[in-house]
């Protein structure tokens, strides 16, 4: 069954509390935690301090996404936090195989996350240690952009690359995701489905959420 993970840079952050409450009533699998530096995007959301309270105050498993220059500095802090994923760009970091073996030793999911435009080949040498990759199907930095079918040629190469090699990460994707192209996604194979403003633009959070995994 694939998991949904709201995006919670599409709630109302006046009301953050409430909201991530009724997204877990929703039936929501995982959230989906969206840290941008204003460097790496052009945008800024927020980080530790935040993402700290929200560890304290809800069990649903945490998904922290790095939209940031220097994710190597972080990545520890995030951890320490309780979170159960963490990704960070691969157009980021020199070293993505120590980043991930770093990850990883805390006991967090560890993830490459692809824009774009990287190709997806190039996470092939890492494949085998990465816990997930999380293909961006929008250019990061804002909820609310147009998906990039783009993304469907690098899912059909993972899973090609997954069934040669026996490997078993899963496959997120993240940026434009409605209920016009879940079906598509998830027969391709993906395992999670990031949606921001899909899910809170909707009156009953837990009709979107059903939506997206066709039930
Ligand atoms: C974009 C973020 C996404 C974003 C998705 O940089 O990584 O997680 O919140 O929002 P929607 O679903 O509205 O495209
Ligand atoms: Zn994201």
């Amino acid at each position: 069954m694939i998991k949904v993970a709201p995006s919670l840079l599409s709630c109302d952050f006046m009301h953050m509390h409430d909201e991530i409450k009724k997204i877990e009533d929703a039936g929501a699998d995982i959230l989906h935690l969206d840290v941008m530096d204003g460097h790496f995007v052009p945008n800024l959301t927020f980080g530790l301090p935040v993402i700290e309270k929200i560890r304290k105050s809800s069990d649903i498993p945490l998904d922290v996404h790095l939209m940031i220059t220097n994710p190597d500095v972080y990545a520890d802090r995030y951890c320490d936090l309780g979170i159960d994923y963490l990704s960070f760009h691969l157009e980021t970091v020199f070293h993505s195989h120590r980043l991930i073996k770093q990850i990883k030793d805390k006991g967090v999911k560890a993830g490459v996350v692809l824009n774009p435009g990287t190709p997806v080949q190039s996470i092939e040498a890492v494949a085998g240690d990465m816990d997930f990759i999380l293909l961006m199907s929008v250019n990061p930095g804002f909820g609310g952009q147009s998906f990039l079918p783009i993304v469907y040629d690098k899912l059909n190469w993972l899973m090609k690359l997954k069934e040669e090699k026996n490997l078993d990460f899963e496959i997120e994707i993240d940026g434009g995701i409605t209920n016009a192209n879940c079906k598509e996604l998830t027969e391709c194979g993906a395992d999670i489905l990031v949606a921001g403003s899909y899910v809170f633009s909707g009156e009953d959070y837990s009709q979107r959420i059903r939506s997206l995994k066709n039930v």
